[in-house]
């Protein structure tokens, strides 16, 4: 009776998962005939997947070929120490930190092993080894042979904490295809990633402060998308790729930081605190925001925080919405030949505000490209400024509200105008102003009919 190997399953404890195949034993009765109970001549049910720890272990790699070279250099990174047998072997084998045994193979080579690996080009000395590691009941992987096998190792994905392990029916072009396509799935955060174990009582969890990007639920980074995937507990901003905390798992605590750009919830020492007290009960908490967390972002106050409280942290950058706000309206905030320079510009406030320490002389005076974030309010006072400070009324300007999303509004006009034309169009915030010579790009970057 044959083996049709099919794929299978298995997850162990701390975030590690095994996808091994299952022989379901073929017949008249096709898969139902798995349930029936095994004659002695049929291959076993499944095989069985297990995990090794290796250090300080010996194992026995026999072959001095590129095979030779994985099999040791897997082994060497789970601790074994690990003896090459061949009569030559490659260069990069030799730097290992490997015992060479210069010479061929012969019976007694696996006294002492816990594993041994027959990767030889020679099918009669994988043979050979593998009769002695059955005999001295030594796990053995042929390289040459899957079918006769006693042992077989799998293609691996490692994530943080968890570790992918595939085999596919003995097929390693099909487990390392497989394998790929989990791997992509788990870097992008698309896979249930969330601890359910706590870590142990008194240890801190993690503040990731991530940005979400302008808007698009696309142009979160990979990395963000996976830490979502993990987390707790999500702090997020109105600025925020809101579209993705609906996938978030149910059990997640959501928490709103802000309704409106410039109206928050909580204050900032209510976010820092939040932040750290649940990192601080070993929760894994992403704090989402839009765009970059360091670009007017207050993610450097709320890292300090942690810093404070000694809770780990890390940082996962941006896009930035100076820079893709313009750049998804078709400007581009530097073009060869128009502008070499651009400045990003917080302008909250009234350049005549006490308060404000813009150099609007300074912004004026340049060529460059302005980027002026949060100027909605004043953008009467802002553009007055810079014609005055010298920049040319004529200098074209571009309004994007809400960049990136479905509500995108997109105003085209002058310094002189712009105040005005805004007025009349009732543009509100979330809006990205650019001001200079790349905005008249816009013209060619967007085809008509699309803007
Ligand atoms: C407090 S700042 C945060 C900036 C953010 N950290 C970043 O890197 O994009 C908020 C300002 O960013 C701009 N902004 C953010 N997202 C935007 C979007 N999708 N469309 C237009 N402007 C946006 C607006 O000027 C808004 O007032």
């Amino acid at each position: 009776m044959t083996a049709a190997p099919a794929a299978a399953a298995a997850v162990t404890g701390a975030g590690t998962a095994v996808l091994a195949p299952a022989r379901v034993p073929a017949g008249p009765g096709g898969p139902a005939a798995a349930r029936t109970a095994p004659q002695a001549t049929e291959p076993p049910a499944s095989d069985y997947p297990l995990w090794l720890s290796l250090a300080g272990r010996r194992a026995v790699v026999v072959g001095g070929g590129s095979v030779a070279l994985r099999r040791a250099r897997s082994m060497l990174a789970a601790g074994a120490v690990v003896h090459v047998i061949a009569p030559g072997i490659g260069a990069e084998l030799a730097a290992l930190d490997v015992t060479v045994h210069l010479r061929p193979y012969r019976d007694g080579d696996l006294d002492g092993a816990w594993l041994a690996h027959a990767a030889t080009g020679n099918p009669g000395v994988n043979a050979e080894v593998a009769a002695e590691a059955d005999r001295r009941r030594v796990w053995c992987v042929r390289a040459d042979d899957a079918a006769t096998s006693a042992a077989w190792t799998s293609a691996v994905t490692r994530h943080g904490d968890v570790t992918v392990a595939v085999t596919a029916g003995r097929d390693p072009r099909r487990a390392q295809q497989l394998r790929s396509a989990i791997a992509l799935a788990l870097a992008g955060g698309s896979l249930p990633l969330r601890r359910h174990r706590r870590p142990a009582a008194g240890q801190p969890g993690l503040v990731a402060l991530v940005g979400g990007g302008p808007g698009d639920a696309g142009l979160i980074t990979v990395r963000g998308r996976r830490l979502l995937a993990e987390a707790d507990v999500v702090v997020v901003d109105k600025l925020a790729p809101r579209d993705l905390l609906a996938e978030l798992d149910p059990g997640v605590e959501v928490i709103e930081a802000g309704k409106s750009p410039h109206a928050h919830n909580l204050s900032q020492q209510q976010i820092n605190d939040l932040i750290v007290s649940r990192a601080l009960a070993g929760r894994l908490v992403v704090r989402l925001k839009g765009g970059d967390p360091f670009v007017f972002g207050r993610g450097g106050e709320e890292a300090l925080a942690c810093v404070r409280a000694g809770v780990p942290f890390e940082v996962v950058p941006g896009v930035t919405s100076a820079i893709a706000v313009p750049a998804c309206a078709g400007i581009p905030v530097t073009h060869r030949g128009v502008t070499q320079d651009f400045a990003v510009v917080s302008a909250h406030l009234d350049p005549s505000h006490p308060g404000a320490t813009v150099d609007w002389a300074a912004l004026a005076s340049g060529p460059g490209t302005l980027v002026l974030l949060m100027a909605v309010a004043h953008l009467d006072e802002i553009a007055t400024e810079l014609v005055k400070r010298g920049r040319d009324a004529e200098t074209p300007v571009a309004v994007i509200c809400e960049g990136t999303t479905p509500r995108q509004q997109v105003l085209i006009s002058t310094l002189g105008d712009v105040a005005a034309a805004a007025g009349q169009r009732g543009i509100r915030a979330p809006a990205v102003v650019v001001v200079g010579e790349v905005v008249r790009l816009r013209e060619l970057l967007v085809p008509a009919g699309t803007a």
